[in-house]
């Protein structure tokens, strides 16, 4: 229908960008990306206990639920076709001590929701963290020996603890530590004890961002961290060639997936890494992005779902295969209407 809108008489100019945008059908025809479901992996906060659904003040709308009504979320999240989740374990504070030793415990709380999620039989994939922050009692992703994160040492941990959730069943380790070498020792591990069908997503990117901060305080490890930081390990945000070494190195171990984090303030790493390594690439939309995105909609600022579908289409823009959103589930539902 496009006589009833103005016509332009004359030839200046003959290239007109706008012509295609003048109608939906044209507008959806010429579209270079779209976002699917089949894009979406969703990180959910788990605690002890039956029936609890546990408000998290600086994310609005993510609970940290007990693993009854986690099953129940995760049912839902599969029946939407959402292809991956991702567990995040709200420790019980008694059970975190300088060695983290809780973290290869295999009746962890993240080993049992493992096993629960398996027996439900969901067709959807279960990725499981690694690292020692939700079990340390100094909030450091790693070992700390007099007053440093030791590397080496803590690489042995994390094989220890990427092991119990494999026999838990986990489908895909992701080493969210940034110790150098642990995704080939991860891997060696791994495959040495029978799971060489278990893949490796690397964080392999990871910065040092104050943008982590609402996820601290949902796993309760801010308080143990306190005014420490993690700049020995995590990325200088002010680096971007460093990026590609890190994702180099990662690749050359082994990982089958690598990821960039945060997300929006690193979109530019998400394109330099897909377009120099081509391999499965994925973004992580933290706590802090999803806290400024979802507060300000629920203070009436901005408009939620256009936000939100806006920043994830944002990250297919720039060259991901894949988004770890809290915006999942909504977002899901968003585009299956
Ligand atoms: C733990 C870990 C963190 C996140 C994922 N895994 C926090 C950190 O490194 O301190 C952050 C996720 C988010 O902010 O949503 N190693």
């Amino acid at each position: 229908m496009n006589s009833p809108l103005p016509s332009n008489s004359g030839s200046f100019p003959s290239t007109r960008l706008r012509r295609p945008r003048r109608e939906d059908w044209s507008r959806r025809l010429v579209a270079e990306q779209q976002l699917t479901v089949n894009d979406l992996i969703w990180p959910l906060f788990i605690h002890e206990g039956t029936n609890i659904r546990e408000a998290i003040p600086s994310m609005p709308n993510v609970n940290r639920l007990s693993l009854d009504l986690m099953v129940d979320a995760i049912a839902e999240a599969a029946e939407l076709k959402i292809p991956a989740i991702a567990l995040f374990p709200a420790t019980d504070s008694n059970l975190k001590t300088d060695d983290a030793r809780e973290a290869s415990n295999p009746d962890n709380l993240v080993c049992r929701a493992v096993r629960k999620i398996k027996e439900a039989k969901l067709d959807i994939g279960i990725i499981c963290d690694v690292a020692l922050d939700p079990y340390s009692s100094h909030g450091q992703d790693g070992l700390v020996r007099e007053g440093y994160v030791v590397n080496d040492e803590t690489v042995e941990a994390l094989c220890k603890q990427s092991i119990v959730q494999a026999a838990a069943g986990c489908d895909i380790i992701a080493p969210s530590d940034m110790m150098d070498g642990r995704i080939g020792a991860i891997r060696k591990a791994l495959d040495a004890e029978g799971y060489d069908h278990v893949q490796i997503m690397s964080y392999a990117a990871k910065y040092a961002s104050a943008f982590y901060g609402p996820f601290r305080d949902a796993v309760g490890s801010s308080g143990n961290l306190g005014t420490g930081d993690k700049r020995t390990y995590q990325m200088n945000p002010a680096n971007g060639d460093e990026a590609l070494r890190e994702v180099a190195l990662d690749i050359a171990e082994g990982a089958d997936m690598v990821m960039v984090k945060p997300g929006m303030p690193y979109l530019d790493i998400v394109h330099r890494v897909k377009s120099t390594f081509g391999v499965p690439t994925y973004a992580y939309q933290v706590s802090g992005e999803y806290a400024m995105l979802a507060g300000a909609a629920a203070q009436g600022w901005l408009d939620h779902d256009k936000v939100m579908l806006e920043s994830l289409l944002s990250f297919k823009r720039a060259g991901a295969d894949g988004v770890l959103t809290y915006f999942a589930v909504e977002a899901a539902k968003l585009l299956r209407g």
